[in-house]
């Protein structure tokens, strides 16, 4: 494992919970400033096998796995209810590649993407300029910046994680309108599939939530991992010399902490997707 990697994790562990949230968002800042990744449009793991319209309909085509994770999360609406969204939210939103599919399946609903990190929020500010109805702002999901019942449907792709399930719900929860759909994905490993599971009904519950769909997609993402090993080589192809090994870890490579953990079958990743009844 790289040197620098190790030395992080070391270090992280032994900080604080607000300081290790606040290193994750200084490495956030460099990977939006400054890494050759920063022109992706999606920093997620993916979703195989890939939706086929993401195949031949740009940008999407250069990242479609990726893609593929937020149009399998966007489904969630159309288990979940009828009609297309018309205010929807993307929680932790990067660099805005997720609210561009949604723009392109409820085309006219307005779209607001939420992030913590400024960089990744003026990137996608300047790249999502010429979409109708769509905003940035820059807030933290623990305390959105919004009025609460204003989205109909509220996403989000891999930002659960780092504020915690339960206050990510209850947040989102907040500024979902009645009859709105809330749909998420995430990933974990400190417990298995029917201990989040249960995790997740529970929670939902308190927050009177109906539970219409919890999914095991470990394997979906673990394949698009392994799919995507020879993009992601090149990128890291012209990462200088002594930020590789990060960059190794940090993408999932084969031979890294967190490809390891899904081979031992230690790493699990899973969809949500609950309903906020009418009122
Ligand atoms: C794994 S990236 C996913 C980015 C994007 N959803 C995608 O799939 O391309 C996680 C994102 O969550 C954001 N994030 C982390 N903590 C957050 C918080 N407390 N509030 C809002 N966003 C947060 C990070 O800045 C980062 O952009």
């Amino acid at each position: 494992m790289s040197f620098l990697f190790t030395l992080k994790r070391h270090f992280q562990r032994r900080l604080p919970r607000p300081l290790q949230r606040k290193l994750q968002q200084t490495i956030y800042v460099v990977l939006y400033r400054l890494s050759p990744a920063r022109h992706q449009n999606f920093f997620n793991s993916g979703y195989a096998p890939v939706s086929e319209w993401l195949k031949t309909c740009p940008p999407f085509d250069r990242e479609p796995l990726q893609a593929t994770l937020y149009d399998r999360v966007l489904d969630g609406w159309a288990d979940a209810s009828g009609a297309s969204p018309r205010s929807i939210l993307d929680i932790g939103c990067g660099l805005g590649g997720g609210m561009r599919v949604a723009a392109h399946r409820f085309p006219g609903s307005s779209i607001v993407g939420l992030d913590v990190n400024a960089t990744a929020a003026q990137v996608a500010r300047r790249r999502l300029r010429e979409l109708d109805g769509a905003r940035v702002e820059i807030g933290n999901a623990l305390s959105q910046p919004f009025e609460d019942g204003r989205f109909d449907l509220v996403f989000s792709v891999g930002a659960a994680g780092y504020v915690g399930l339960k206050p990510f719900m209850k947040e989102a929860t907040r500024v979902l309108a009645p009859g709105g759909v809330l749909s998420f994905s995430t990933g974990y490993t400190d417990a298995g599939f029917e201990e989040h599971r249960l995790m997740v009904q529970a929670e939902a519950g308190k927050l009177g939530l109906e539970l219409v769909e919890v999914t095991d997609i470990t394997a979906n993402v673990f394949a698009a991992i392994d799919a995507d090993v020879p993009r992601r080589r090149a990128l890291i192809d012209r990462v200088p010399w002594p930020f590789r090994g990060y960059a190794l870890a940090w993408a999932d490579m084969p031979g890294s902490m967190r490809y390891q953990e899904y081979v031992d079958g230690r790493r699990l990743d899973y969809l949500v997707v609950c309903r906020k009844p009418e009122a």
